[in-house]
C-alpha cells in the first residue's frame, strides 16, 4: 500500500482527490490538513465521504506530517505550496503539487504574474510538468511533479499535435475558455456567489489571466519557437467543466479529416485522451466527473483556420485526476487506476 497524505483536503481539489482515491485499492490515505477543519473528522465536513470517518482534518505541521506518507498531494494556494513541497523534499518524500508554484521555469516570470516571491528557484529545474501525455517518461522518477493548470491542460493538449509538427502560423493563436466557478476554489467571495455567478456568462481577466504564461511555455516547447496568445476566460454559471475554443492559421494546407488524423496519430493510445469523430463536438456534460478531455477539430476551409475544440472537468482531467495518474505513473501502478471507472454523466 502506497501511504499518501493530501495537504489542503478541505478544499475542492482536496475533496476531489478524497473522492477519487476512495476507488483506488493499492494507496491508503494516512493523513489530510486543514487549518480552519482541523480536529473535524472527514465525514462531518463532507457527508457524502461517510467512507472517512476515522480520518480527521489536522494542522498543516511539516514535523507532525512528514513521516506519514511516502507521497503528498499539495492542494495548497499558490506561495503556501513551494514551502511545504521544499520542506517535504527536504524530508526526502515525493510531492504532487496542484498549484501553479513550479509550474512556470522562469521564477521571474511566475513572481510578475502571481505577484509572489518565489523563494525556491532551485527546485524548478527539477519539477516535472505532470501533463502524461507529454511528459510520462519524465514523471515515473520524478521527486516533485508540477501539476497542470487546469486551463493550459484544455488548451496545451489539442494544440499539441499540430505546432509539434509545424502546421500552424504560430503569431495567430487565439483561445477562448469558458470554467464552472469550482475554477476559483472554496472560498467566499461576492464575484463568486449565487446571485452573481447564476444565470450570468462573462469574461475575466482578459489579456491577463495568470494562465497565460504557462500556456505559452509549453506551447513554446512543443513548437521550439516564442509563442504569445490571445487568452480569454470565461465564467460559466456550472460547477465544474471547461471547454476550450482554439483558433489559429494552418501554415499548411489540411482538411478536417486531416486534422482528426494528426490528432489520432498522437493520441490514439493515450487512456484519458478522446478523439471525437467529425461531426461530434466535445461538451461540459459529457466529461463531467471523469478524467478524459475529448477534443474535436474542425478546418474552415474559407478562412484556412483550424478550430479546436476541447473539453475537460477542472477538478478532474485539469487537477485531481491527473494528480493521480501522475501518481500511478510515479509508483508503476496501472495508470488509469481509480481513474477509468469514474462516473461518465449520461
Ligand atoms: N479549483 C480548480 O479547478 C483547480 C484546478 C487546478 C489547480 N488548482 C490549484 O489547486 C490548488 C488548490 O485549489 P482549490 O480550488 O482546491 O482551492 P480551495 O478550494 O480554496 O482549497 C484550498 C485548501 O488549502 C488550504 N489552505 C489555504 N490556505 C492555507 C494555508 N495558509 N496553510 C495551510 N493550508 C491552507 C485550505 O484549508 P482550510 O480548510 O484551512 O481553508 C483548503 O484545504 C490551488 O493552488 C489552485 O490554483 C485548482
Amino acid at each position: 500500500m502506497l501511504r499518501v497524505l493530501i495537504c489542503g483536503g478541505s478544499g475542492y481539489t482536496g475533496s476531489e482527490l478524497l473522492r477519487i482515491l476512495a476507488l483506488h485499492d493499492e494507496v491508503q490515505i494516512t493523513g489530510v490538513t486543514s487549518e480552519k477543519s482541523a480536529g473535524m473528522a472527514v465525514s462531518e465536513l463532507f457527508p457524502a465521504f461517510f467512507i472517512y470517518e476515522n480520518l480527521k482534518f489536522e494542522p498543516l505541521q511539516i514535523e507532525k506530517i512528514k513521516e506519514k506518507a511516502d507521497l503528498f498531494f499539495l492542494a495548497l494556494p499558490h506561495g503556501k505550496s513551494q514551502e511545504v513541497a521544499a520542506a517535504l523534499l527536504n524530508a526526502g518524500k515525493r510531492v504532487i503539487d496542484l498549484s501553479a508554484d513550479f509550474r512556470i521555469k522562469d521564477a521571474k516570470i511566475y513572481e510578475t504574474w502571481y505577484k509572489t516571491p518565489h523563494l525556491h528557484h532551485h527546485l524548478l529545474s527539477e519539477a516535472v510538468y505532470g501533463l502524461p501525455e507529454i511528459y510520462r517518461d519524465k514523471i515515473i522518477s520524478a521527486r516533485l511533479i508540477a501539476n497542470p493548470g487546469c486551463y493550459p491542460t484544455s488548451v496545451i493538449l489539442p494544440l499539441y499535435p499540430f505546432l509539434k509538427k509545424g502546421l500552424i502560423d504560430t503569431d495567430t493563436i487565439v483561445v477562448d475558455s469558458k470554467s464552472g466557478t469550482s475554477g476559483a476554489g472554496r472560498k467566499a467571495e461576492v464575484s463568486l456567489s449565487y446571485c452573481e455567478v447564476n444565470e450570468d456568462f462573462r469574461a475575466y481577466n482578459v489579456a491577463k489571466h495568470r494562465h497565460t504564461p504557462e500556456i505559452e511555455q509549453e506551447l513554446s516547447y512543443a513548437s521550439g519557437k516564442n509563442i504569445t496568445i490571445d487568452f480569454t476566460t470565461h465564467l460559466l454559471p456550472v460547477n465544474r467543466g471547461i471547454l476550450s475554443t482554439i483558433y489559429a492559421r494552418l501554415s499548411k494546407s489540411l482538411n478536417t479529416t486531416d486534422a482528426l488524423d494528426i490528432l489520432e496519430e498522437i493520441y490514439s493510445d493515450e487512456p484519458f485522451v478522446k478523439i471525437l469523430p467529425e461531426g461530434q463536438l466535445p461538451a461540459i456534460k459529457h466529461i463531467k466527473g471523469t478524467n478524459f478531455c475529448y477534443i474535436s477539430a474542425i478546418v474552415n476551409s474559407r478562412t484556412g483556420r483550424i478550430i479546436l475544440i476541447s473539453a475537460i472537468d477542472n477538478l478532474v482531467k485539469g487537477a485531481s485526476g491527473q494528480a493521480v495518474q501522475n501518481m500511478n505513473i510515479m509508483f508503476g501502478i496501472e495508470e488509469t487506476k481509480a481513474l477509468k471507472n469514474l462516473a461518465l454523466s449520461p
